[in-house]
């Protein structure tokens, strides 16, 4: 574990509580960051809505978890278990979740929905939005096309918005599961009313799989106040922990039912060291019984910074700093222009890493500009030139209303101040869409979050995760 005197205990301690100010994340945060920062001098990263940004600190974690290994061997084992652990505690306090062992972890999103669909003996009847990601989306329909299980699919409205009572209505008696996104990925709209949407499948009798993926980090989630029965997610964006380094949720009311899933390996069993095979198995209390085989280690520490970053910092903390910049914009030019650009889809990220961005147009806007650009329906790819970039953004700015933003102002902030200056603003941040703010008033805990609008899919570009 990591000492009390480290550079990321430090900072945090100097940070202090008080609301987050560009002066101070310079002089505490950045250094954390250096190593990134360092080689992103001449560049804007725009993808940190996909790829989050490293922390210094996870190199040396990593090693952490690689020394034991080293030094003990099989003797390893008893540090990686202990980082295990802290790793489902992080995440448990991030998600809002009482008890750690409710948080599985698993290397995708998508190994955490499909240990939900195989804990029903039957094919389930799932309802799910169009807009779920492509990982979730591809098993789900896997799943009907072998009649493993039946999918109703909400679509979205004419201008790519999903509504509650779209969702509502699709959930009938007999609908198994539910699967909603609390932030949808394309566009970043919040989904309105899911405390009212869980109440409901809850009443119908279905259990309800939230994915935060889009949400975890930026919004402040709270599975048990939202009353959820499932939740999925990862590090690889906001969480900057990397690939890998995903979970399941499973509440503790689903457990104490007795629930369990087909896609267990030994180390669900009560005592896996023991080498006992009674049977049936003997499986470990609570969502231990969830866990699988011989697990990856080293995602755990690869998370590590990320997590304690993000805990450290505090979510809540770091969305009232993005709102707080998109509410000084008009007080400058570009990120008025920044005002106008409310949706940056990454398409590609090249091999060295510079952000290429594309924009597209929202389908039921903007009919003025239709004929005036002829990549009106395509990716608008921004090279990586701060120069180019600007200029495009502007360009784009013009006519491209529905185009994603990276959700982190942190980030864009950390590389703003290299080569980027006129820009600072330009390539600010918010992981929600604006107008999507007030859908979280209505969600259980009252906490703000938000993302985008989601987008109809005839012009669905291909989205890095
Ligand atoms: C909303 C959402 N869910 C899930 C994922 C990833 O799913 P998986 O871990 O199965 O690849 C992403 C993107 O990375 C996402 O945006």
């Amino acid at each position: 574990m990591p000492s009390a005197a480290d550079p990321l205990d430090a900072a945090l301690a100097a940070l202090g509580p008080a609301p987050l100010d560009d002066a101070r994340l310079r002089a505490h945060v950045w250094p954390l960051f250096a190593r990134v920062l360092a080689r992103s001098a001449q560049r804007v990263y725009l993808a940190n809505h996909s790829l989050g940004r490293p922390l210094d600190a996870m190199d040396a974690d990593v090693r952490e978890g690689l020394a034991a290994w080293y030094a003990d061997l099989g003797g390893a084992w008893s540090a990686w278990m202990a980082e295990h652990d802290a790793h489902r505690a992080r995440l448990a306090r991030l998600l809002g979740a009482a008890r750690p062992d409710t948080v599985v972890p698993r290397t995708s999103a998508a190994q955490g929905l499909r240990a939900v669909l195989n804990s029903a003996d039957a094919p389930l009847r799932v309802v799910a939005t169009r807009g779920e990601f492509d990982s979730l989306d591809v098993v789900l329909r896997e799943y009907a096309n072998r009649g493993r299980a039946r999918l109703d699919l909400v679509e979205p409205d004419g201008d790519g918005e999903f509504h509650a009572e779209a969702i509502v209505r699709a959930i009938v008696p007999g609908t198994g599961l539910v699967v909603l996104s609390q932030v949808m990925f394309q566009s970043g709209q919040v989904l309105p009313e899911l405390g009212a949407i869980v109440a409901h499948a809850h009443r119908a009798g279905a259990r309800v799989l939230l994915d935060v993926y889009h949400a975890l980090g930026v919004l402040p989630v709270d599975v048990a106040a939202l009353g959820v029965d499932f939740a999925v997610g990862g590090a690889y964006k906001y969480l900057r922990g990397g690939p890998g380094a995903c979970f399941l949720y499973v509440a503790p009311a689903v457990l104490d039912a007795g629930v369990r899933t087909l896609d267990i390996g030994w180390f669900a069993k009560e005592a896996p060291f023991a080498y006992a095979r009674p049977d049936p198995p003997r499986l470990a209390a609570g969502g231990d019984a969830w866990l699988e085989s011989t697990p990856p280690v080293l995602t755990w520490y690869q998370a590590r910074s990320g997590q304690r970053f993000t805990l450290g910092t505090g979510v809540a903390r770091l969305r009232e700093h993005c709102r707080a910049h998109h509410e000084n914009a008009d007080k400058q030019a570009a990120d008025a222009v920044a005002q106008r650009l409310d949706h940056f889809a990454v398409l590609h990220t090249s091999t060295d890493q510079q952000a290429h961005l594309g924009a597209r147009q929202h389908p039921g806007q903007h009919a003025e500009h239709q004929q005036a650009h002829h990549h009106r329906d395509q990716a608008v790819f921004f090279d990586g030139s701060v120069a180019n970039q600007q200029r495009t953004a502007h360009a784009v700015g013009q006519w491209q209303r529905n185009l994603r933003r990276a959700p982190d102002h942190l980030d864009e902030f950390f590389t703003n101040d290299h080569a980027a200056h006129g820009d600072q603003d330009l390539l600010e941040v918010l992981a929600v869409h604006r107008p999507h703010d007030e859908a979280l008033k209505c969600q259980a805990h009252g906490t703000g979050h938000c993302h985008g609008h989601q987008h109809g899919g005839q012009h669905g570009h291909h989205v890095a995760p």
